[in-house]
């Protein structure tokens, strides 16, 4: 009379199929280890930053990969020129920056719509937002 257990055949087939499953995934994983050492690791007021851009919500518009979203990338801004609406350019040095997050609608950037929010922020919270930037901004 059948059990309904599967058989020793189905068992091992299983087993051998288990193992490999494991070391396809094992070896995705260490080699996305491997990718993770080009990340700049940042520590202090950049790493708060970093935080406090991510809380706010500023990444829904700002990418940190170089691709522009609904507004310009934050990958490499800081201490670039900056074009903006009406043709002036600017150096995004740390009083651009500030300004930029106080006052967004003050300095337009050339060819993005003045749509981001003017947020209440702490001195300390701008302070170390431009600490981020500047550390993901342009190698000096
Ligand atoms: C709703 C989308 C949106 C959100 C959310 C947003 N921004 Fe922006 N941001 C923009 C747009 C669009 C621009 C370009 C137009 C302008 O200069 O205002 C911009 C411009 C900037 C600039 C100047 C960029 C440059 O290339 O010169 C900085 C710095 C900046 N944002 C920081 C922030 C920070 C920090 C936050 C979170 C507190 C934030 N943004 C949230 C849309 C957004």
């Amino acid at each position: 009379m059948s059990t309904g257990h599967p058989s020793a055949g189905t068992l091992a087939g299983l087993v051998v199929l288990v193992v490999a499953l494991l070391t396809v995934l094992l070896a995705a994983c260490s080699s996305s280890d491997g990718a993770t050492t080009t990340t700049v690791r940042l520590t202090g007021a950049a790493a708060a930053g970093q935080e406090t851009v991510r809380d706010l919500g500023c990444t829904t518009c700002h990418t940190v990969d170089g691709s522009d979203g609904v507004g310009p990338t934050f990958q490499g801004l800081a201490g670039s020129k900056v074009r903006l609406e009406g043709g002036r350019t600017v150096t995004a040095d740390e009083t651009y920056l500030r300004r930029s997050i106080e006052d967004p609608s003050a300095q337009v950037v050339d060819g993005f719509r003045p749509i981001m929010p003017e947020r209440d922020l702490t001195d300390a919270q701008v302070s170390s937002i431009v600490a981020y930037l500047q550390a993901i901004g342009q190698r000096r």
